[in-house]
């Protein structure tokens, strides 16, 4: 009998704990609070923020990194640093989570909403090319369920007409695409240090790029303008109306640097079990996979993101499914955020929202898919099979919802 019928569940055992941490974290804490720079740098990075952006942005193939107080700020200040503003229009996909769009909202941009792929669930890169005007300032792509949108397509694209690529890696640390870590494809990366994220400080986000202009920009902007008084930059000051702190503390940045020792472990470990995890759902019908890049050779779920046909299932919904899923122990949703399309506005910004008719693919995606949360990837195979084995039951046992 199904568990959420009151059988037994499929799984009892707990899950990978999220997040990580083990003594290092604690010694780093330590330290930090014993040293009593706590704070933000604030003309200079403070010591172990400035470590962090140095050792994130090599690992991820920049020279300057920019740690700031979220992934929503980063994107925000790398739109500003490249000079988007009021009357310029950014391209942006309807599939992500608000932040791409409102990002772009809090600049007085314009933004442009483009649907998604149907087999990538990443920015259609036909609809980009239609949308291109001569407003266009930028492209934002979004690393989405483990998942890249065409990279080489869309830095094609953005040379042609001479826009700029920002890649919203909010859920791709770690990734590599054709050789290049995500966040040095484009013009600028910007990562999310969120608590759900694929490597946290509780919050904290960050912006890479090799260029400096665009780095010294993010700098002043964090922090209310202010320059290095020893190596004045000229970052352009009087294009600054925005006054904010947007500053990391030195407690994040420490537990970053040890996250970051386990990044790559962990991106493995993910990358792993969720392709064992695929193979074995594609002998399930009714169940159906996103078409993940070869290209993109490093990835790892965030979220495993399956599509799931009710028609094969004795017509169960999916919001049926997702409970009885979770009733066997399995921690699953659906995309709980749905597109732009239908949830960003615009009023007081500035900003104008332009929207196309239809965007079929994502507005059916939000019917179709089932997530599952990273943190379940950082086990062993045997994990997997239990998520295989509690789809099986509920399809087995169908007639029972
Ligand atoms: C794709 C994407 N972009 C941006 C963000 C914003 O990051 P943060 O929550 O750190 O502001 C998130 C986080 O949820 C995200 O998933």
């Amino acid at each position: 009998m199904l568990a959420v019928k009151g059988g037994k569940p499929t799984r009892t055992k707990p899950w990978p704990a999220w997040p990580v941490y083990d003594e290092r974290e604690l010694k780093a804490l330590e330290e930090t609070l014993k040293n009593r720079f706590w704070g933000g740098g604030v003309e200079e990075s403070g010591p172990k923020e400035k470590e962090f952006e140095e050792k994130f942005s090599k690992f991820h193939g920049c020279e300057y990194g920019v740690c700031v107080s979220s992934g929503t700020e980063a994107l925000h200040l790398a739109l500003l640093s490249i000079g988007v503003g009021p009357g310029d229009e950014v391209i942006v996909p309807a599939l992500t989570f608000w932040a791409t769009g409102s990002a772009v909202l809090m600049t007085g941009g314009n933004l442009i909403i483009v649907d998604v792929d149907p087999e990538t669930y990443c920015m259609s890169i036909e609809e980009v090319e239609n949308s291109i005007t001569s407003r266009t300032k930028a492209i934002i792509s979004v690393y989405n369920y483990g998942n890249a949108p065409d990279m080489d397509k869309l830095l094609e694209i953005a040379e042609k007409h001479g826009l700029a690529l920002i890649e919203d890696c909010a859920r791709a640390h770690g990734f590599v695409w054709r050789n290049k870590p995500a966040g040095s494809i484009g013009d600028i990366g910007c990562f999310s240090f969120q608590q759900g994220k694929l490597m946290t400080a509780g919050e904290g986000g960050i912006i890479i790029t090799n260029n400096r202009l665009y780095a010294e920009r993010c700098r002043a902007l964090r922090t209310c303008g202010r320059i290095r008084g020893d190596d004045v930059y000229n970052v352009g000051i009087d294009y600054w109306w925005n006054w904010w702190n947007f500053r990391m503390t030195q407690f994040q940045a420490a537990i970053l640097l040890v996250q970051l020792e386990r990044l790559e472990e962990q991106t493995k470990t993910r990358q792993a079990n969720s392709e064992y995890l695929s193979r074995r759902l594609k002998e399930i019908e009714g169940i159906a996979l996103l078409k993940i890049d070869e290209r993109l050779t490093r990835h790892q779920p965030w979220p495993y993101l399956f599509k799931y046909d009710s028609k094969c299932f004795g017509n169960v919904s999916v919001k049926r499914f997702v409970e009885a899923l979770k009733a066997e122990g399995v921690p699953c949703g659906g995309i709980d955020h749905p597109p732009l399309n239908m949830t960003l506005t615009a009023h007081g910004s500035g900003s104008r929202i332009i929207r196309k008719a239809k965007y079929p693919v994502a507005e059916t995606a939000i019917q179709e898919a089932v997530t599952l949360p990273q943190s379940i990837f950082l086990g062993i195979r045997e994990d997997m099979d239990d998520i295989v084995e509690a789809i099986v039951k509920i399809k087995t046992h169908s007639g029972e919802l």
